[in-house]
């Protein structure tokens, strides 16, 4: 099993929304057997809480549903559990490699930065980050869908190409 984590800073807009749209692609790909996706956020404002209202209300007029989700901070463990940990924005990016210089023992930080990577690596053309829609209107969050539906279906094709299911590495 190939295990993707998409991580923003809330945990509340883009990452699940992220993750939505992924595993919806997955499945439509007949890779639901081989690929599974989480999300988490950086920052702890929302610890618990489902996704926000504009992005559940945004995804569902696109037949995908993630209200089900709640908010969670990522862990260093992540990087053990996940082929790929992937930022929406070049903020977390930073925000992650900075956590990866301080792992405790047990995690190996060159194996934990090579799966670290940013999204919209997979939709090139589009820019390296996703825009954090929260203060913003809904054309924001039309904005995220659109990013994520690109970047899930390069990341789709990405891991298809490098043969999965033994991406290789990652325990459980
Ligand atoms: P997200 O959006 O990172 O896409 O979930 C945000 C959600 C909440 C906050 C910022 C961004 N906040 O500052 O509470």
């Amino acid at each position: 099993m190939i295990k993707v984590l998409f991580v923003c800073l809330g945990n509340i807009c883009r990452s699940p929304t992220a993750r939505g749209v992924f595993e919806a692609r997955v499945r439509a790909a007949g890779l639901g057997h081989a690929i599974a996706a989480d999300s988490a956020g950086t920052g702890d404002y929302h610890l618990g809480e489902s996704p926000d209202t504009r992005a559940v209300r945004a995804a569902r007029a696109r037949g995908i549903e993630i209200g089900h989700y709640r908010a969670r901070q990522v862990t260093p463990e992540d990087f053990r559990r996940h082929h790929l940990v992937l930022a929406m924005d070049r903020a977390n990016h930073r925000a992650l490699a900075h956590a990866l210089a301080h792992l405790g023992p047990g995690i190996d930080g060159d194996a934990a930065r090579a799966r670290l990577r940013l999204f919209l690596e997979f939709a090139p053309g589009l820019g390296e980050s996703v825009p954090d829609p929260y203060y913003g209107g809904p054309d924001g969050f039309e904005r995220v869908l659109d990013l994520c539906e690109a970047a899930s279906d390069g990341l789709i094709r990405h891991l298809a190409a490098d043969g999965y299911p033994s991406a290789g590495g990652a325990s459980g």
